[in-house]
Formats: structure tokens, sequence, C-alpha cells
């Protein structure tokens, strides 16, 4: 098979080109990274992990009509997803204080909001993506208020479904961050989700015991990454199978 053009490599995945014109396909590694990657390590398993869980919430998502990216699982590390021009936000929301929030506003972690807060962060690296206000995103062009209203309204209806999903199964939804993307139809634009939901980019904690089952094990150093990423794998029924189907009953082991 002739060798796929590579089209970007971050921290987490790689990007090659995918078979029709306006698709790509996403490859998730084994590379966890904290800090803009000043600490980072492989941790086995990781990247089919994400490829599932991310795929697992993406379909749900479709199916209540919310737009992303997803296309669908290629194999146990890769998913074909639709290209978009990404805009260059993180959009975070958040139920519960906790992370750089806590930090710089010296609010307990665990405090319960009063309603979901939503941040935007700029992505670049070299600036170790500072936190934005609106007028800093209009003013510098990196959306528009029309992109804004829409970022907000997607943050809300990613954080009403997942924060349920998860209360489904015992995790308490903290705080998540999105990406966004334009997706060109015809004339017409709008933005959908993309790239990934996985426990990398939330933090969720175990109703009854307050347990972290998200990228803060590895960042702070609280246990086995795999295994808490795993759990929520499990709860949810989408552990991967043998033979790497996921139809029919889920096998638990
Ligand atoms: N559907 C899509 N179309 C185009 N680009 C996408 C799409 N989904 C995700 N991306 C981009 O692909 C890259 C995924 O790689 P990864 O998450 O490893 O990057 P990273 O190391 O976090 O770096 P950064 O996200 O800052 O570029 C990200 O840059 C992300 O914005
Ligand atoms: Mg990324």
């Amino acid at each position: 098979m002739a060798r796929r053009r590579m089209v970007y490599e971050g921290k987490a995945k790689i990007l090659y080109e995918g078979p029709e014109p306006g698709t790509l396909i996403q490859f998730f590694k084994d590379d966890t990274t904290a800090g803009n990657g000043e600490k980072h390590e492989l941790i086995e398993g990781k990247g089919v992990l994400n490829n599932r869980l991310s795929e697992h919430f993406m379909t749900g998502l479709a199916s209540i009509g919310v737009p992303t990216h997803f296309i669908k699982r290629l194999n146990m590390r890769e998913q074909l997803v639709r290209a978009v021009e990404m805009i260059p936000l993180e959009v975070v929301v958040r139920n519960v204080a906790a992370g750089s929030m806590s930090k710089r506003l010296g609010i307990e972690e665990g405090t319960q909001l009063p309603r979901p807060i939503i941040e935007f962060y700029l992505k670049n690296d070299d600036l170790n993506d500072p936190i934005v206000s609106e007028e800093h995103i209009i003013a510098f062009g990196w959306a528009t208020q029309q992109d804004l209203d829409d970022m907000v309204s997607l943050g809300l209806r990613v954080n009403d479904f997942m924060s349920g999903m998860m209360m489904g199964v015992g995790i308490k939804l903290i705080d998540f961050k999105i990406e966004i993307g334009r997706a060109f139809e015809g004339d017409f634009q709008r933005l959908i989700v993309a790239d990934e939901i996985s426990p990398d980019s939330c933090r969720l904690w175990d109703v009854e015991t307050g347990q972290k089952l998200d990228k803060d094990v590895f960042r702070r150093d609280l246990g086995n990454l795999s295994e808490a990423y795993t759990e929520v794998a499990k709860r949810l029924g989408v552990m991967p199978r043998q033979n790497g189907s996921n139809d029919g009953p889920k096998l638990v082991h």
C-alpha cells in the first residue's frame, strides 16, 4: 500500500490525508504530555482507549444533532474525520472549579460553580495557550462574534450531553476542552466539534469517591493512567473486544 501523506504531527495525534478530498485520518498515539510537553511519557494503550472514547462521545453527540467531524472508526488507533479549518481557540466549559481556574482565581478545587462557565484559550504553544477574552478574539480576528455565539452554544450542548452521559455511569464531568472547526458546505459554512473528546481533555471525578479518572492522574502522579481510562471505557461499555468489533454484547474483562 502506498504510504499515506502525513499532514500534521501533534503531541497526541497524527493527521494523515484521508481517502477522499475533505477527509483526514486521525491516528491516536500513546504519547501523553502535560505542561505544554514538559512532562512526556508513552502510556501503552492510551491511544486505543482515546480513539474508542472519542468515537463514543462524538457519535452520541451526532445522535442528538450536535455536528462533529467524526465519520467512522477505521481500526484500533485511527478514525476517519472531516477536514475542517480549525478555529485557533480552545473552548473550555467548567461546572466545578479545578485546575488553572482554581489556581488563577483562588477558588478551591471542587467548588460547584453557579452555572457553567466558558473560557477561551488561544492555541499557541509558544505562548503556553493563554486565556483570552471575547474582546481579544474579535479584535485580533481569531473568530467573529457569530462564531463566538455558535461556540458558546456548542460548548453548552456538549456539556449537557456529556454531563448526563457521565452521570449515568457514576462520574461527574468537572470540566472539558473542545476544539471547533469551520466546515464548508457549498456556499455555506458551519462550526462543528473537531479534534477529540476523551479523558485527555476532560476532568472526570468518581461521584462516590471523588477519584480522578482523567489526565490529572498523569499530571499529578496519582497512579495508573491507563487503568483510569479503562475504568471510564468499561463503565460506558466501550471496552475494545478482541476482534475489534464494537457490536453486540459488551465483553467486560
Ligand atoms: N477535523 C480536523 N481538521 C483539521 N485539523 C484538525 C481536525 N481535528 C483536529 N485537528 C487538529 O489536529 C491536531 C491534532 O493533533 P494533537 O492534538 O496531537 O496536537 P497538539 O500537540 O495538541 O497540538 P496543537 O493541538 O496545539 O496543534 C490539532 O492541531 C488539532 O487542532
Ligand atoms: Mg491537541
